[in-house]
Parts: structure tokens; C-alpha cells; sequence
């Protein structure tokens, strides 16, 4: 059985140095500020599960500024931005890293000048205000209780049946982020979601609920599902469960393959995202990135795709192939060879651009008596193509064809 206080003072001494520093500097700094302090959230779960942890989560019974200040002393290299108005800070690390503080005390102003409203509540409450209730645990730090475990709503006895069960029935529609959440821990831990949690989800899905989400904190959602080793498995039941129906209004044939399941480990967020929309036909894709709020950079490598996909099967030549790949973002190129449409065809011009060894380029072309202007941009782009078709070989003939290329270019003009 997991979770007696030696078990977790194990876990604790198994972490990486620095964090455990991190949790000496929390447990002086409570004793010096007379409060109690927890470690909580996704850490606990994944701390106890033996599953590396993420960013570190604290909660504090009592002034949570003043805590995180008085912190401050002990971690000289943190960085502490306080948000004031929501009782809770946030110290960043030259390495990356980080950690927040809450509070289970919130003051704040009526209005400018008023005086402080104290919002006090205590542990249990902030708990309870939690998604699941593997989320709902927390690790005592003060001395004299340091690693005790606190589990008022049978965290610990749901990890070990594995188990995703909500606090309240209110859960989804208080938060309906949760639902995806509930599909992303229940995928990443291969935990099944307890009976009551499963049929409010699919009563949820089926009242709408996903719909009073804002299109920015579903895709936000979303995408971190994407950054997930197991994404693939997750989709199928995005699918699997209605839940994506719910969102987009229609069944669309997502491409979550189990082919893919290997390789896709490796690959990046963009690969992930064009790979699994690639069974989509071009409308419907536009339908669907208008449900969602995608960042710059995977809207225009959607674009790009469409694009690719509609001009691919018209493009004949290997140097017109090589124009059009050459530019396009590896992500696309990679998802499009993945069709075997186009694979045979793009392992071609990959292969055929290995070839090109250019040494010309538009400094030189201005030495060799050529003037400043587009013609040095149509000058190079004729050089790569010789390459490109096997017309060129070494950097003499690459010299002879660009000085053939002067002359004949300039006399023309
Ligand atoms: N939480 C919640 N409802 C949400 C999001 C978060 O109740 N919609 C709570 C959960 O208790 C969670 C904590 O806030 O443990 C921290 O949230 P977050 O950092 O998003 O999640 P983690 O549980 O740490 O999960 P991950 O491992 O994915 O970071």
C-alpha cells in the first residue's frame, strides 16, 4: 500500500536535488512564518504513482504574498511575480523551471482604496474545488508533519483502483475543461472513469455543456492532449465518447491511427495536429479550424497542407516538386509523404536535392560583373535547378553554366 508517511518520505528522497531543496526552503520558511503549507495537485498523483512529476504546487493556510516573499529568502535565484487580486505567486527558475503558491486566504479591494475583504477558507474547501480526486491530495511540509498525507475524498483509494471520479456532481458543468481532462489522465494513467464520473460526462456531452467553453480554452485543451505520448488513444475516445461530435458538431474522419502509435512519439506538436486531420477532406478542415483557435504557426501550416495536397497531384516535374517542397515546413512534408500518393514522388525530390552542393551564391554572382536586381534571384534558382536534374556536378560546372546564364540573361535584357 502506497502512502504511509515513510513511503512518501522515500518518494520525496528520490526526487531530483533541487526539489527537494525547493521543499526544505517551504518547510523552514513555514515554520518561520507560523503557517501550514501543502504540497498538492497533479504533483501528489504523480509523486505517488511514481510517475515523473511536473511543476511543483503549493497551497497555503494563511498569507500566501507574505509566504511566497518570505520564500524568496531561501531560493535567491527564483524569480517571484505575485497576482495580488487572486492570492497567488509564482516563482520561475533560471533552468526553466517553476513553482506556484496559492492561498487559501484571498484579500481583496472593493474598491480603489477600500479596505482589504478577507476571504478565508482552509484546505479541505480548496480541495474540494478540484477536478478529480487523484487531483485532490496534498503532502503536509511543516516539520513536525512533513509527508503526512492528506486525503479527505479518497484520492489515494482511487489511484490504486484506478479510478477518474469527480468531486461533485457539478464538476463538468462548473468546469467543462474537465471533461477533456478527464479523457487525458484516464488515457495517460490507463485508469477507467468511475460510473457516476462516465455518465455525467455523457449526459454532459449530451446537454451541450461543452459548449458554454470558449473556443480559446478548448483548443488550449486540446493541444495539450496533443503534447501527450499516448495523444493517439486519447483521440480515438475524444471520438470514441461523443466528445468531439460535441464540439464540432460533426463526425469527422480524424486520422488517430494505431499505425502511427510508434513513431509518433518522436514527432512534433505540428506533425501531430496536420497527421491527424489528414483523412479530412479540405472543406471540412476549414469547418473544424473555425471551431478551433489555432496559433499562427499551425494556421498557416494547415494552409500550406491544403495547399500541397490540391497542387501535389498536378505537379510534374521534379525541379516544379522541388520548388514547392523546398519551401514548405517539415511538419507538412513529413505528414504528406505519410500518403502513398505522394511518398514515392517526395522521397524523389528529397533525393534529388541531396544532390544540389551549391556554392553560387548572390555575393558571387555580384563579383562575377553581375548587377544588383531579380535577375541575381533567377540567376540562382535556374543554378538549383541544374543541380536539381543532374545537369551539374562539381562547382567548376556550376561556374560554367552560371557564366553561360550571365550572358545569355544580360544580353537578352
Ligand atoms: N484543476 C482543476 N480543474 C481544472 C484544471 C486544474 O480542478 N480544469 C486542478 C487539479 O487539481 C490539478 C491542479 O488544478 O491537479 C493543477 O492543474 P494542472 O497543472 O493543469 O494539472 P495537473 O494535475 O498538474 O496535470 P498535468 O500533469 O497535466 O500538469
Amino acid at each position: 500500500s502506497i502512502a504511509m508517511r515513510q513511503d512518501i518520505l522515500e518518494l520525496i528522497g528520490g526526487l531530483p536535488s533541487e526539489e527537494q531543496g525547493i521543499l526544505e526552503a517551504v518547510r523552514d520558511t513555514a515554520q518561520e512564518e507560523e503557517c501550514s503549507v501543502y504540497l498538492v495537485g497533479g504533483f501528489v498523483r504523480d509523486l505517488l504513482l511514481s510517475f515523473p512529476t511536473q511543476d511543483l504546487d503549493f497551497v497555503v493556510e494563511g498569507n500566501g504574498g507574505q509566504f511566497a516573499q518570505a520564500l524568496m529568502k531561501r531560493l535567491p535565484e527564483g524569480k517571484l511575480t505575485q497576482h495580488v487580486k487572486f492570492g497567488t505567486a509564482h516563482i520561475s527558475f533560471p533552468n526553466g523551471s517553476h513553482l506556484d503558491v496559492a492561498s487559501t486566504r484571498v484579500e481583496y479591494y472593493s474598491f480603489p482604496g477600500a479596505l482589504p475583504q478577507v476571504e478565508e477558507s482552509c484546505l479541505r474547501d480548496d480541495l474540494f474545488r478540484r477536478d478529480f480526486t487523484i487531483n485532490s491530495m496534498a503532502i503536509c511540509l511543516n516539520s513536525e508533519h512533513f509527508g503526512e498525507l492528506v486525503d479527505y475524498y479518497g484520492g489515494k483509494r482511487d489511484l490504486q483502483q484506478g479510478k477518474i471520479r469527480f468531486l461533485h456532481n457539478l464538476s463538468f458543468i462548473e468546469d467543462p475543461t474537465r471533461m477533456l481532462r478527464a479523457v487525458r489522465f484516464a488515457r495517460r494513467y490507463n485508469f477507467k472513469l468511475a460510473k457516476e464520473t462516465l455518465e455525467a460526462l455523457f449526459t454532459a456531452i449530451e446537454t451541450g455543456v461543452l459548449l458554454k467553453l470558449s473556443v480559446e480554452r478548448f483548443t488550449e485543451e486540446l493541444f495539450v492532449i496533443f503534447q501527450e505520448d499516448n495523444y493517439i488513444s486519447m483521440g480515438q475516445t475524444l471520438i470514441r465518447s461523443g466528445l468531439f461530435q460535441g464540439w464540432f458538431g460533426e463526425d469527422y474522419s480524424w486520422n488517430f491511427s494505431e499505425d502511427d502509435v510508434q513513431e509518433s512519439v518522436g514527432w512534433p506538436l505540428d506533425q501531430r495536429w496536420l497527421s491527424c486531420i489528414s483523412r479530412i477532406n479540405s472543406e471540412d478542415i476549414e469547418k473544424l479550424c473555425g471551431r478551433l483557435s489555432l496559433n499562427k504557426t499551425l494556421r498557416d501550416e494547415t494552409q500550406i497542407f491544403l495547399h500541397l495536397r490540391a497542387v501535389l497531384p498536378k505537379t510534374q516535374s521534379i525541379s516544379e516538386l522541388d520548388q514547392l517542397i523546398s519551401k514548405a515546413p517539415q511538419g507538412v512534408i513529413a505528414v504528406l509523404a505519410q500518403d502513398e500518393h505522394f511518398r514515392p514522388r517526395i522521397m524523389d525530390c528529397l533525393e534529388s536535392e541531396k544532390r544540389i552542393r551549391m556554392t553560387l551564391d548572390g555575393k558571387k554572382l555580384l563579383q562575377m560583373g553581375v548587377k544588383e536586381g531579380p535577375i541575381i534571384g533567377e540567376i540562382l534558382e535556374q543554378v538549383r535547378r541544374a543541380w536539381l536534374e543532374g545537369k551539374i556536378h562539381s562547382t567548376e560546372e556550376e561556374r560554367e553554366v552560371a557564366q553561360q546564364l550571365i550572358e545569355s540573361m544580360c544580353r537578352r535584357r
